[in-house]
């Protein structure tokens, strides 16, 4: 049938023209060319008119035939050029993953936490527990408890910031202990040790900072004695500052401690031999201490003929500085990376 013949031709039509199809928009516009509304098949179906009636079913069905094979051809054909722009894509977005990575520059941890974390270390393997507190303390915990009424000349030792006439910016890390005596209600052990940013009152330079950081410790037991702090104060000096340290302890003053100690090291530099590092004693002062003054157990609670205790504290910087050399206090604060990166 000559119908059915021109159908065959305009198939084979489609699939020659499919071939030379680069793009979506020229698959468009044959799909346009047959099956639109001016296409091939519309024209078919003004002819069928003219046909006698008999013929138009047959007609019609063969016109249909052929209609569901063209869009199934240009169903398959959109799919590949789809297909094909994806895989385009694809391929334009490749990662070459053996290329070298971009480097991120990585931060160093501050000498200061670096230090506070040695310490710490050391102290957990002893059994301390770590404890915190507020920087902006009552002047109740700061001063007043810890043996230093308001008229007390010790604490012109720690010029202090105010806020105002009952709280300060802590001068120390020593409320952190009140409140710890105070929690425990006078009939449990402490052993701990607290870390923590203090702040004086000073005109900053090379060696002044007003602000640095305190390590304190505090133990109260039954039975904790000067001698214990001495042992303990050993362990710390040959952690921070080599095996072959030595300690000495001398008599000094806290309020809060009764006796109190002022504690050195041998010269890690001459070993004691006296150079300029010592400024030829052979002892370098590291840090006060004592037992816990009598009158902090009974105010807090404890019953000072069942209990004792001890304490000291230690600046974090200070120990950095001798440890490491440094010559300027301030270098802790300005955050210069160049600073920070030489203590990966
Ligand atoms: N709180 C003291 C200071 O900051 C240090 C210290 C702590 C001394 C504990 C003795 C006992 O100067």
């Amino acid at each position: 049938m000559e119908i059915k013949e021109q159908l065959h031709q305009s198939i084979q039509e489609i699939n020659t023209a499919f071939k030379t199809i680069v793009t979506i928009n020229e698959l468009n516009d044959l799909k346009a060319k047959y099956l639109g509304k001016k296409g091939v098949f519309s024209q078919w179906m003004l002819e069928m008119k003219n046909l006698p009636v008999e013929e138009k079913p047959q007609f019609g069905q063969a016109i249909n035939i052929a209609k569901a094979e063209i869009m199934s051809l240009f169903e398959d054909f959109y799919s590949q050029i789809e297909q094909r722009e994806i895989n385009e894509q694809l391929a334009k977005e490749v990662v070459d993953i053996s290329l070298p990575g971009r480097k991120f520059p990585v931060g160093a941890k501050h000498l200061v936490s670096q230090v506070i974390e040695e310490v710490e270390d050391l102290f957990i393997g002893m059994g301390y527990t770590i404890k915190e507190g507020p920087e902006i303390e009552q002047d109740l915990y700061n001063f007043e408890m810890l043996n230093l009424p308001k008229s007390h000349p010790a604490r012109d030792m720690q010029d202090s910031f105010y806020i105002t006439e009952e709280l300060l910016l802590r001068t120390h890390t020593s409320p952190v202990q009140i409140r710890t005596l105070l929690e425990n209600g006078g009939n449990k052990p402490i052993k701990i040790i607290c870390p923590g940013k203090v702040y004086r009152r000073d005109d900053d330079d090379q060696t002044h900072s007003h602000q640095f950081t305190q390590i304190e410790a505090l133990v109260v037991d039954h039975e904790s004695t000067l001698a214990d702090l001495k042992g303990t104060l050993l362990l710390l000096a040959k952690k921070m500052f080599g095996e072959d340290r030595q300690i000495r302890l001398r008599p000094s003053y806290f309020p809060f401690t009764e006796p109190s100690v002022e504690v050195d090291i041998s010269c890690y530099k001459c070993n004691g031999k006296g150079c300029s590092m010592c400024k030829g004693s052979g002892w370098i002062e590291i840090l006060g201490g004592g037992m816990v003054n009598n009158a902090i157990l009974e105010a807090t609670g404890y019953d000072s003929k069942h209990y004792q205790g001890f304490a000291f504290g230690v600046g974090v910087e200070r120990l950095a500085i001798l440890r490491y050399g440094i010559d300027d206090i301030r270098a802790f604060y300005i955050n210069d990376l160049r600073f920070n990166q030489q203590f990966k």
